[in-house]
């Protein structure tokens, strides 16, 4: 199987290409230096000439707050891009899975199913809703996954300096308004991957750690893993001035995903150890 990747240097991307490596799948991972996707007209023109079974847009202009203050790229990035993937992706009858975020919704409903209304409060959710709104119009065999604050052990991302905080006391300032479902990224690998293994309806998909928690829950959480107590200072969402609203409730419900593709997430606990156990153990002993 012939499979065409974007994002590959990013969070999720790492985690994609090493499982797609691993089930045998012939992968074709361009960087930002060979397409650059804040340039339509040569993306458009790099896929035609292009065969794939399946392509995977892990790409993204991933900064929340970045976003505002660069609103074309964020648009072409995450709007104008995922437009003409899908489009040629539909061209080639190949399959094409695109990654979306519960940024989409207003975090006014507590929890979040695929059939919810968006109502994005930022540049940055509105692009991913705009992209979304472009893959479907272009329609064909397109899953798109909606996913939220994704973790892992190495690369940037919310998790990484946390425990070294905690194994070294230092104070940790988490937003404890701010509730979502913490996603162990090569769970979410996995997890796309057996979109393409068991073909379950096209459309959209909520793929999530599946447990509500704000990012303080997580950390006491985490702490309490590995027998340590954290130095939080709890702040407000609104008391750090950040330039990008986020929604305050932003669960993403599974269900749909699970009932139909039958591949749970573990517990939070069961990643947390398993990252301690490779990453930090070591260092604390
Ligand atoms: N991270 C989260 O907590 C989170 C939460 C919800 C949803 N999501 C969604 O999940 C997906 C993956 O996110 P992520 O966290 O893995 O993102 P990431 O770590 O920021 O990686 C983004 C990837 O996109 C590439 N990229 C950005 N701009 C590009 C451009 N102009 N041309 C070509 N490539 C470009 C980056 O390449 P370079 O390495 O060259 O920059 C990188 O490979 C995205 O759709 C995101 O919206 C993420």
């Amino acid at each position: 199987m012939k499979v065409l990747l974007f994002g590959a240097s990013g969070l999720l991307g790492t985690s994609l290409y090493e499982v797609m490596l691993k089930k045998g799948m012939t992968v074709l991972a361009p960087t930002r230096q060979s397409v650059d996707l804040r340039n339509p007209d040569f993306l458009r023109e790099y896929l035609r000439q292009l065969n794939f079974d399946v392509l995977v847009n892990a790409a993204a202009s991933s900064n929340t707050d970045m976003c505002e203050e660069r609103k074309e790229e964020c648009f072409k990035v995450n709007w104008i891009a995922p437009s003409i993937m899908a489009r040629c992706a539909n061209e080639k009858g190949a399959i094409f899975i695109h990654y979306s975020t519960d940024y989409v919704f207003d975090g006014k409903k507590r929890e979040y199913f695929e059939e919810d209304e968006p109502n994005p409060l930022s540049i940055y959710g509105a692009s991913k809703f705009y992209g979304e709104r472009e893959v479907i119009r272009a329609g064909g065999h397109y899953y798109i996954v909606r996913t939220s604050l994704l973790y892992k052990e190495n690369g940037n991302n919310f998790l990484s300096r946390i425990p070294e905080y905690i194994l070294n006391e230092k104070e940790i300032i988490c937003t404890p308004d701010l509730v979502s479902a913490p996603t162990y990224v090569p769970y979410l690998a996995e997890a796309s991957i057996q979109l393409i293994d068991k073909n379950p309806p096209y459309g959209i998909y909520h793929i999530s750690g599946g447990h509500p928690m704000s990012a303080c829950e997580f950390i006491s959480l985490f702490s309490k893993v590995i027998g340590k107590s954290p130095v939080l200072k709890r702040v407000m969402s609104n008391d750090l001035n950040r330039k990008a609203s986020r929604p305050h409730h932003s669960f993403l419900n599974n269900f749909k995903y699970v009932a139909l593709v039958g591949f749970k997430p573990e517990r939070p606990e069961v990643y947390m150890r398993r990252i301690y156990e490779r990453v930090y153990k070591k260092q604390a002993e």
